[in-house]
């Protein structure tokens, strides 16, 4: 579907997201051809730069994080769409040079998009509906983090909801953009082989991990307030399990997704003080190597408070009371620091009934499909398999689906396909208001139960796979994280 023309604003629009992520997404659609001719970006930021020392800016910060070197005539159709203006987004007497620097033609397409801290989001939105910048044909994006707790995300719905409709509202989770993630999709309901043993009958446990080799950079003002569980479990990977786990969808329109998905976050099982202290395990990093370098530990980074309580990594076994998955287990995991770069989800099947083999059943491992989303996208499915030769001995073989390989069409960046999403209005990969609360419901009683015990995060070293309470986690069902196998 064509793209509309469009004026997308960016609040925030000289930060680091917008440098690092969203001025490279437009660009690369820009170069794709995917933007209409008169399309324009206006980035509103509160340093009183002029056009000139903005695009000084962009060139600076953003074009190094454009993959493909730029093409000077690229480049410079690119940046004539670019339009700065200063403002202070609290303050609706600035907002005179925005109102000037947008179209009037109201059948043109209009996005707000905020990537500023959620404190003020309504603030934002109140100064576009007072400055009459709130029309029926805009949108807006609200970029996480989505709350920090229950009650600040049902602020930030109604706040934002007195505004705008819930349809006129795009709330990212850049990971529901990652190919992978809609390869999912299409496996399971493109094909006829895996939903009939897509439940509880024929699957024994799912795995989740996303394990980034970063440590906490220059976000320590974010992320100390943060933690794993909210920056990584209660957004990225609750989506992945939701996509995982939900009913057959009737379609792809997004409230027969997102209903679907919905109804996995209600259903997930709540966590008591008791079940939460032994399916949960959380972690800090701590001085180590990566790839060979030494790395601080999270105490140590720049502007850390030194005796920091925030979790860097968390893993948790977490279950969906439904007739589907009622006693499978879903062991998710995440952290920062690890030993590699790597987002998976491996779906194990349940073992081989009886051995028609001289091997013991137990000599079989059990089908598992591991579908990867980093840092390559593919499938593998491990199935059990003839060795050459004489004698009739089975051991594990995989069929691997590589996509790069499979299909040579050029890839998209996640928050790419999302922005064109946005820009055509299809809502189907952003959450629906009742979504996020539901997923801060679920996690809620974790924060409250960690705020009130003065314990800490069980110490990890950097580049390893997490505490060793991780293991033992997973290692009580005889089981183990699929690297550590
Ligand atoms: C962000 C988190 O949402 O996702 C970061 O705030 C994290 O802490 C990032 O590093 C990971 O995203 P990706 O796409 O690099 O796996």
């Amino acid at each position: 579907m064509a793209i509309p023309d469009f004026d997308l604003v960016f609040f925030g629009g000289s930060g680091d997201l917008a440098m690092r992520k969203l001025l490279p997404a437009m660009f690369a659609r820009d170069v794709a051809g995917d933007l209409p001719a008169s399309a324009r970006i206006i980035c509103v930021g509160r340093d009183d730069a002029t056009q000139e020392e903005f695009l000084h800016m962009v060139e600076t910060n953003s074009k190094p994080h454009i993959k493909e070197a730029p093409s000077g005539a690229n480049w410079d159709k690119f940046i004539g769409r670019i339009t700065y203006v200063a403002l202070n987004a609290t303050d609706a007497s600035t907002f005179g040079d925005l109102v000037a620097a947008l179209r009037a033609d109201e059948s043109l397409t209009r996005v707000y998009y905020l990537a500023t801290p959620p404190q003020i989001f309504a603030k934002i939105c109140d100064n576009l509906a007072a400055t009459g910048l709130a029309t029926p044909n805009s949108r807006v994006v609200l970029e996480k983090p989505l709350g920090r707790d229950l009650a600040s995300a049902k602020q930030i719905n109604l706040d934002v909801g007195k505004v705008f409709a819930e349809s006129q509202i795009y709330r990212i989770d850049h990971y529901l953009g990652k190919e992978t993630v809609q390869n999912l999709l299409a496996l399971r309901f493109g094909n006829i082989l895996f939903e009939p043993l897509w439940r509880r009958e024929w699957i024994s446990d799912v795995q989740i991990t996303i394990a980034e080799k970063i440590g906490v950079g220059n976000r320590m003002g974010y992320y100390d307030n943060s933690g794993a569980l909210r920056d990584m479990l209660q957004n990225h990977l609750l989506q992945l399990l939701c996509i995982v786990a939900m009913e057959p969808p009737a379609s792809i329109a997004p409230d027969a997704v997102r209903d679907a998905k919905l109804q996995v976050l209600r259903s997930l099982k709540r966590f008591t003080p008791t079940t939460l202290t032994h399916n949960i395990v959380r972690g800090q990093y701590r001085s180590g190597y990566i790839d060979g370098q030494p790395v601080p530990g999270y105490r140590d980074e720049p502007d850390a408070p030194k005796s920091s309580r925030t979790e860097t990594f968390v893993a948790m076994k977490a279950e969906i009371d439904t007739w589907r998955w009622a006693g499978v287990p879903f062991y998710l995991r995440t952290g920062k620091r690890m030993s590699d770069r790597l987002a998976e989800i491996v779906v194990r099947f349940k073992p081989i009934p009886h051995s028609i083999f001289n091997q013991p059943t137990s000599s079989f491992q059990p089908n598992s499909l591991v579908i990867r989303l980093q840092p390559d996208e593919g499938l593998s499915m491990n199935l059990m398999a003839k060795t050459p030769g004489d004698s009739m001995r089975l051991k594990q073989a995989e069929l691997e689906l590589d996509f790069r390989e499979q299909f040579t069409s050029p890839r998209m960046e996640a928050y790419e396909r999302l922005l064109l999403d946005v820009l055509r209005g299809q809502l189907t990969l952003f959450m629906r208001g009742d979504e996020l609360e539901a997923a801060w419901e679920w996690v809620e009683p974790i924060l409250e139960h960690w705020e009130q015990d003065d314990s800490s995060p069980a110490p990890y070293t950097s580049g390893t796979w997490g505490p060793a309470a991780a293991s033992a986690l997973i290692g009580r069902d005889g089981l183990q994280w699929r690297e550590e196998s």
